[in-house]
Parts: structure tokens; C-alpha cells; sequence
């Protein structure tokens, strides 16, 4: 079971009032620096996720061009869900197949939420990891550059990429359990286990109610994701360049 998230910020103040804009973007990038993600929640219908997440930086195209992705089980011509549909993910980072910098931050926002279990993004914060390696494990995964293979098969081409990065002062993680290249005595492959282990054990679980967004610094976190059994769990994501 997750954590529950303590990043929340909530749309309207006790008294049922929107809580200022100013107010309301000064708060959420307090707990963005603090924890690396904010969940909001309380947010109307007409709250608008896409101009949100454009303030934090130019969003960026999918693998498909699409700028705005609809994260749903897809039925084929027959009406049968794909099994992988409603399938959990392994803990990763978006975007290390990419040739250049992988998306500054992630959002999703919920369209209809999953009846039942399940279904919740999952997120932890590298940082503290980071922190306790060793100098020369952190030297091994800032110098050494791997292949990646891509998440989506034939569409798109991965690039080779150290794991550790460094954009302008800020550190870059690029990670993923299952799509790194080495062989079993690769250091990378203790470091994929402890990151794991260490996953599973800190992770906190973001539950959807209708509305509710999540953003989240992917080059800071990890994220994942519950199965789930309702085909009409409906979410929407965008991907945000790190602003110029
Ligand atoms: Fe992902």
C-alpha cells in the first residue's frame, strides 16, 4: 500500500472560496520544491489543466505528436481491452529514450476515475537516494552511457544516456526497472533492485477523484502505476519541456 501523498493543495480555502491566484501558484510552488510533486484537488469543471501546466513550461509532443494524450484502455474493433491496458508499471522515468532532456515535469489530471481498486499513480523522490551513493557508484552513473529500449516498439528510436545528468545545476535522473541495457554484473542492475525495493517501500499512492491533477518533476521522481479492473478509467497527461 502507498503513502498517502502529503504534497496536496486543495482549490478553495475552508470557507468554500477559490483560494487566489496568486496565493494559489505560490503555495503550489513551495510544495513543488519541497516534495517534488503537488496532487490538487477540489478543482472545478472549468479549471483548465492544459494553461496550468503551459505556465510551468512549452509542453511537448508525444511519441505520436499528440500534445495532450488520453491515458484510457483502448478497446479493439471487437470490444476487447488489450490485457496491458489496465496493467501495473514498473517504477521509471518518462522520456530516457528521447535524444535530448526527458520531460522537466509530468501531469495527469483524472477524467472519470476507476471504479474499485487500483489505478492510482504511484511516486518517489530519488533525491535521498542520490544523497547515500557512493562517490564512485555516482561517478559510474554520471560517466557511463547505456542503451534504452524503447517503451513503444517500432515508433520511436532510444538514445544512449547516462542515468545521471546534469541540466543547468539541476540533476537529471533517467531510470527505468526493465528497458537499460547490461548484463547481470552491471552495477546498474544492484542499483535497479535497490531502487525497486526502495520503491515499494516509500512510495505514495495518488487515488483519483474526477478532476484531481498531479504534477510531478520527472527528473527528481519515479512513477509507476496500480493495475486496475475498470476499462473506463480515463485520464489525460502532458509533458512539459523545462521552461527557457
Ligand atoms: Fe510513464
Amino acid at each position: 500500500m502507498g503513502r498517502s501523498p502529503l504534497s496536496v493543495l486543495h482549490r478553495t480555502d475552508a470557507n468554500g472560496k477559490p483560494v487566489p491566484d496568486v496565493l494559489f501558484e505560490k503555495t503550489f510552488q513551495s510544495l513543488m520544491d519541497e516534495h517534488g510533486y503537488v496532487h490538487l484537488t477540489g478543482l472545478p469543471d472549468d479549471f483548465d489543466p492544459v494553461a496550468f501546466g503551459r505556465r510551468l513550461g512549452p509542453l511537448m509532443p508525444h511519441h505520436d505528436g499528440a500534445l495532450v494524450a488520453e491515458v484510457r484502455p483502448a478497446p479493439t474493433a471487437d470490444g476487447v481491452y488489450y490485457p496491458g491496458s489496465t496493467k501495473a508499471f514498473a517504477p521509471h522515468t518518462e522520456g530516457y529514450d528521447l535524444l535530448g532532456l526527458p520531460p522537466r515535469y509530468l501531469a495527469l489530471w483524472c477524467v472519470h476515475p476507476p471504479a474499485g481498486d487500483g489505478g492510482e499513480t504511484t511516486l518517489a523522490d530519488t533525491r535521498p537516494w542520490l544523497a547515500g551513493l557512493s562517490e564512485q557508484n555516482r561517478q559510474h552513473l554520471e560517466k557511463t552511457e547505456y542503451d534504452w529500449t524503447n517503451p513503444h516498439g517500432e515508433l520511436g528510436i532510444a538514445f544512449r544516456h547516462p542515468l545521471l545528468d546534469e541540466h543547468r545545476g539541476s540533476t537529471v535522473v533517467r531510470f527505468s526497472v526493465n528497458n537499460i541495457v547490461r548484463d547481470d554484473t552491471d552495477p546498474v542492475a544492484a542499483l535497479q533492485s535497490a531502487w525497486q525495493r526502495l520503491f515499494d517501500e516509500q512510495h505514495l499512492a495518488i487515488s483519483y477523484q474526477r478532476n484531481d491533477m498531479v504534477i510531478w518533476d520527472n527528473w527528481r521522481l519515479l512513477h509507476a502505476r496500480t493495475a486496475f479492473a475498470d476499462p473506463h478509467r480515463h485520464l489525460r497527461r502532458i509533458h512539459i519541456a523545462e521552461a527557457h
